[in-house]
């Protein structure tokens, strides 16, 4: 019998919860999905024995499935591993210690079945809250969330509550993704690495722990810069970054290889200044073909025709062009209100004016239209 829900329920040391955690669930799941649904717990080892319960419990609850790991630690990597042991078409997680109440399961299911590829429940939706949670906290949350808007604007900006440990996702809109979350925002690496596209919230409101403790330390908050750091990067595709900026260096060659054979007293000794600019208009030539060709490929295959390119050419000789007046505009900062050697001063400029070309270049000349590529960072 095919499985429709797979549930994982991440576990340290919640053994007072466990029990009337299943209870809940399985009452609530058995009405709504009969047999096809499991739950997994995936327990690190917990000193408190929750593992224990867990299996003693799954005895009495057939759908009811644990892992326990030994010698791993870690919420969104106790997750990671239930999904892979996971068999159900939809993937969901819940915390194991009743803040995440059970009955919004049933409202985040309806919403997977009406299409959506992921159902978050969320706090600062309609219907959606917290606790009586201290000013400090309420600010450390918002904070986090804010500092993941400027960080990763498009991938935390996609759902009002990025830090939700309680959703629903479709295991095909994983498929091809390789997850590899770092400390507890499990949800953020689902947004920044699946094939998403339709998203629901529900709203939920947050209840106070009544058993146990909360694991939060000043170590997940850590975790998570070191996670928005590491997306960016990553969805930066650095190796496509590194191309252009191998370009780059090959225009460099060009520029100064015509700046000779144009200006020097041995070759054909035209003046410098229309020398320079032909130099430089053949080397955004030459990039431009190497970008188009090799950098932005899967990108440029995705708007085929002479017209797109021709269009896309002179975006980019508009974007360099800028870029050209921004290098002469450091240079001379650099060199004369910093006082810097004129090499290193050009050095400076060369690297800003890269940035600024690949990032209006990704955002401009090459912009991707389709939902699921770069567009979305
Ligand atoms: N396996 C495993 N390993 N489970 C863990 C670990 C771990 O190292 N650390 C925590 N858990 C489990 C807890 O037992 C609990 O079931 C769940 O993960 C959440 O842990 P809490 O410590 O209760 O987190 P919180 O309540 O402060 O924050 C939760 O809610 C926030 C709001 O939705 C988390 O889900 C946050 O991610 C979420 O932002
Ligand atoms: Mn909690």
């Amino acid at each position: 019998m095919s499985l429709l829900l797979s549930l994982i329920i991440p576990t340290y040391n919640e053994s007072e919860n466990i029990s009337p955690l299943i209870i809940q669930l399985t009452s609530l799941l058995d009405r709504t999905l009969e047999q096809k649904y499991e739950i997994i717990i995936v327990d690190d080892d917990s000193p408190d024995l929750t593992w224990k319960i867990a299996q003693d419990l799954s005895d009495q609850y057939p759908q009811l499935k644990v892992i326990r790991r030994q010698g791993e630690k870690g919420l969104s990597t106790a997750v990671m591993k239930g999904w892979e042991k996971a068999q159900g078409e939809i993937l969901g997680v819940i915390d194991a210690d009743l803040q995440h109440p059970p009955e919004s399961l049933l409202q985040l299911w309806s919403e997977i079945e009406k299409g959506a590829d992921l159902a978050v429940a969320s706090r600062h939706v309609e219907g959606g809250g917290v606790s009586d949670w201290s000013l400090l906290r309420r600010f450390l949350s918002r904070g986090a969330q804010t500092l993941g808007l400027i960080i990763l604007p498009g991938v935390i900006g996609r759902v009002s509550d990025p830090m939700s440990g309680f959703f629903l996702v479709r295991r095909r809109c994983l498929a091809n993704s390789t997850l590899n979350p770092l400390g507890y925002k499990i949800l953020i690496e689902v947004l920044a690495k699946g094939k998403i596209g339709w998203i629901s919230e529900v709203g939920y409101v947050f209840q106070e722990r009544q058993e146990g403790q909360s694991k939060v330390t000043k170590q997940q908050y850590i975790d998570y810069i070191r996670h928005l750091v590491r997306l960016r990067l990553s969805l930066w595709r650095f190796e496509r970054f590194i191309r252009f900026g191998v370009v780059g260096l090959s225009g460099v060659f060009v520029d100064m290889a015509f700046l000779y054979l144009l200006s020097d007293s041995s070759t054909l000794g035209l003046p410098l200044t229309r020398s320079k600019i032909i130099a430089a208009e053949l080397a955004i030539i030459n990039n431009f073909l190497w970008n188009d060709s090799w950098t932005f490929r899967d990108i440029a295959q995705t708007q085929p025709g002479k017209r797109r390119k021709i269009k896309r050419f002179i975006k980019f000789n508009l974007i360099c062009l800028a870029g050209l007046i921004l290098n002469v505009l450091f240079l001379n900062i650099f060199y004369n209100i910093f006082d810097l050697n004129r090499y290193v001063a050009n050095l400076g400029a060369i690297a800003i004016v890269t940035i600024w070309n690949y990032w209006l270049n990704l955002k401009l000349s090459w912009r991707s239209t389709d939902l699921d590529s770069e567009s979305r960072k």
